[in-house]
């Protein structure tokens, strides 16, 4: 079993292995000696998982329950939240119990949501089951649910307890939903880390994974300590994402998944910066050659005019202007502030 430790406000273990969730009842009484908990999970991974791991609870004598939603980016609404809040009442529970979070990052964020805010905020532990989840969300302790007028506009932080991840459960994952994951881990790569990117380069993915989660949630773990609350080094965990978001926005956040709009987000950037002489010369093509790899796209036909325009609509961009993060190498970036106007040009390439 590999072990990351994150250091934020609170102090925490990754556990990533093959195989953990059937541990998962001892390895949570590690951490939470009393208390009853909260299983939250959606249909899809209650299927596949939901039974093992309440067995598991049972076999370390932790008192569970457990609540399922619907799957999808829909069910993380303040709907969700109340029916939650309503369940952990009517099982009585107080600020010394706790909730296991087991999913993606749609459960690992309305739950950890939950867990901030239910009794002025409980302990929770994740049980990611994404790569999106294990590579990333389920490290840092950014909680939220979406509003009408966006997503994750109403969230908090709130560290977990403990996270399990077991990769194994990554095999049962859409190959489409497993490559929406790889996204971001090429992400850490390309940002911190050229060994990342080699093994992701030149191995194969998926017989690799518990070495990769762990690389992935190492660089995450990283900067969130330096940054937990997001005003510097947290920053360059955007690369891919400014150009990303306005992508998802031009498809009404239907036509185009996260990890997609980001990997075309990266692509297009890390271009335009070896163009500009700011990249080292061969990047953009070590980077697209990887992201094909692991089946996302590298460009898209949406015109960049359109895209610029829609970046604007954040109003707050036209006083402040943009910090755009660019790679000058493999695992190396930087974040270079831009007025819109610097932005438009560099678009343009
Ligand atoms: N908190 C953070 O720092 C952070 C970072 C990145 C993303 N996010 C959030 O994470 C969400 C996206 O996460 P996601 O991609 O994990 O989406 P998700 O939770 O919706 O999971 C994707 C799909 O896979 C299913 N699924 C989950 N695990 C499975 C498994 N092991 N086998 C089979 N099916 C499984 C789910 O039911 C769902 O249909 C977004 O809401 C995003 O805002 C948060
Ligand atoms: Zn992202």
């Amino acid at each position: 079993m590999e072990k990351v430790t994150v250091n934020a406000s609170i102090k925490y273990e990754i556990l990533i292995d093959n195989g953990l969730l059937d541990h998962s009842g001892e390895l949570i009484k590690a951490v939470k000696q009393s208390g009853k908990c909260a299983v939250i999970t959606d249909d899809n991974v209650d299927k596949f998982y939901g039974e093992r791991v309440m067995k598991s609870l049972q076999c370390a004598h932790i008192d569970a329950v457990k609540f399922v939603f619907p799957h999808g980016e829909a069910s993380k609404n303040h709907s969700t939240l109340l029916n939650i809040y309503d369940f952990l009442t009517e099982h009585s529970f107080t600020r010394s119990d706790y909730i296991v979070a087991l999913g993606g990052g749609v459960v690992g964020d309305t739950a950890g949501y939950a867990a901030a805010t239910y009794m002025r905020g409980i302990d929770f532990i994740q049980i990611p089951t994404t790569v999106v989840a294990q590579s990333d969300s389920s490290v840092g302790g950014k909680t939220a649910v979406d509003i009408k007028a966006g997503k994750n506009l109403v969230g908090a932080f709130h560290q977990p307890r403990l996270v399990i991840a077991d990769t194994e459960t990554l095999s049962t994952l859409t190959p489409e939903f497993f490559s929406d994951g790889m996204a971001e881990v090429i992400k850490h790569g390309m940002i911190k880390s050229a060994e990342l990117f080699e093994i992701l380069s030149n191995s194969d993915i998926k017989s690799n994974l518990v070495d990769i989660i762990k690389r992935n949630v190492a660089i995450k773990g990283q900067v969130v300590e330096n940054d937990e609350r997001e005003k510097g080094e947290r920053m360059l965990l955007n690369f891919g994402h400014t150009l990303g978001h306005a992508l998802e926005k031009y498809y009404n956040f239907t036509g185009l998944t996260h990890g997609y709009a980001v990997a075309i987000g990266m692509s297009t950037f890390t271009h335009i910066a070896e163009h500009r002489g700011i990249c080292k010369s061969g990047v953009a093509d070590k980077l697209d050659t990887l992201l094909k790899k692991c089946g996302l796209p590298t460009t898209d036909p949406a015109s960049i005019d359109e895209l610029y325009k829609i970046s604007l609509g954040d109003k707050k961009h036209l006083s402040s202007g943009m910090n755009i993060v660019i790679c000058t190498d493999i695992g190396e970036s930087k974040v270079i502030k831009m007025s819109v106007e610097e932005y438009k040009d560099f678009l343009e390439g």
